[in-house]
C-alpha cells in the first residue's frame, strides 16, 4: 500500500496494457516485456484478485503513446482524499498523467487537488505510508524540490516524512519495501541502512528479507487480513503467513520485465 491506510482500500484505479509495452523502460528488475498477452493475463489476474477482495476496480484504456502506461501508482499521489499530481521524474512518462488526473478530479468530485510545478519531480511509486507514518525515496525519479511539495501536503495533514536515499541499483522505494499491514514495513537486506526507517511507531517494525527476494518485498495489504504477494518468493510467503495473514500469491513475471511491481499497477481512492 503507497499512500493508503487499509481501512481506506475500498476503490482502485488501473490502466489497460498497450501493445507498445514491449517499449517499456527497463532498467532494474527486468530487460523488457517479451510476451504481451501473457502480460495482459497476469495484468487481468490482479484486476480479478482486488475485486475478489471486495475493492471495486476502474479500468483506464491503454495509451498507445505511452509504453509504461500501466504503472499508475507514479502518476499521482492520494492522502486521506488529497491528490498530489506530481511531475513524474522520467521525461516519457509525463504525459500519462492526463486522463488518470481527470478520472481522479471526477470520482473525487471536492477533493483537494494541488499540481507539482517547475523543476520538482516526483514518481508516486517513491512513497510509502506505515499508519500515518510517511516515508519518500530521494531517488533517480523523485527530488528534493519533489519531496518538499510532499511535507507541505502532509504538514497540512499532520502527517510525518521521513525522507530514505534509494541507492542506484533499485527504481522506487516501493521497489524494495512495502508495508503488508498498517504496522510492518518488508525490506530486502543489501539496499538500505538497517536505521533507514528511524525509529517506528511502538508496536511497528521492519522485517528485513533475503536479498535475493527484493522483488517479493513489494507486497498489496488489503481488508480481511488479505495480503498480495507476487509468486516466487518463499521467505516472505512464510513470513506474511506467520504474520497471520492469508496470501494471495500472483505470477507477474511479465510485469517484473519492465521493471513493474503489484503496487506500481493500482492507485486506490
Ligand atoms: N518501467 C517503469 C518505469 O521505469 O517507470
Amino acid at each position: 500500500m503507497a499512500t493508503v491506510r487499509l481501512d481506506q482500500k475500498q476503490r482502485a484505479l488501473i490502466r489497460a496494457i498497450p501493445d507498445s509495452y514491449h517499449s517499456a523502460l527497463a532498467n532494474f528488475f527486468g530487460s523488457g516485456p517479451k510476451d504481451i498477452e501473457l502480460a495482459r493475463k497476469q495484468h487481468s489476474d490482479y484486476k480479478n484478485t482486488l475485486e475478489d477482495a471486495g475493492i471495486s476496480v476502474v479500468m483506464l484504456d491503454a495509451d498507445e503513446n505511452h509504453p509504461d502506461c500501466l504503472f499508475v501508482e507514479d502518476q499521482a499521489v492520494i492522502i486521506d482524499g488529497r491528490v498530489l499530481l506530481p511531475v513524474p521524474g522520467h521525461p516519457s512518462r509525463v504525459n500519462e498523467q492526463p486522463p488518470i488526473s481527470n478520472f481522479l478530479v471526477t470520482e473525487m468530485g471536492g477533493a483537494q487537488v494541488c499540481r507539482m510545478s517547475g523543476d520538482a519531480r516526483m514518481d508516486g511509486g517513491d512513497i510509502l505510508r506505515l499508519g500515518d507514518l510517511f516515508f519518500v525515496g530521494r531517488s533517480t525519479r523523485t527530488n528534493d524540490l519533489g519531496i518538499e511539495e510532499l511535507r507541505d501536503l502532509l504538514s497540512h495533514l499532520g502527517h510525518e516524512l521521513r525522507v530514505i536515499d534509494i541507492p542506484e541499483h533499485a527504481l522506487h522505494l516501493t521497489s524494495i519495501a512495502s508495508t503488508p499491514t498498517d504496522e510492518v514495513i518488508l525490506a530486502p537486506e543489501g539496499y538500505l541502512p538497517k536505521d533507514a526507517f528511524g525509529e517506528l511507531p511502538e508496536g511497528s517494525r521492519v522485517i528485513w528479507m533475503p536479498e535475493e527476494e527484493t522483488y517479493g518485498c513489494n507486497t498489496i495489504g488489503l481488508p480481511g487480513g488479505k495480503v498480495l504477494v507476487a509468486k516466487g518468493y518463499p521467505t516472505v510467503e512464510k513470513t506474511l503467513i506467520e504474520l497471520g495473514l492469508d496470501i494471495i500469491t500472483l505470477d507477474f513475471s511479465e510485469i517484473r520485465a519492465a521493471d513493474g511491481s503489484l503496487t506500481c499497477c493500482s492507485l486506490f481512492y
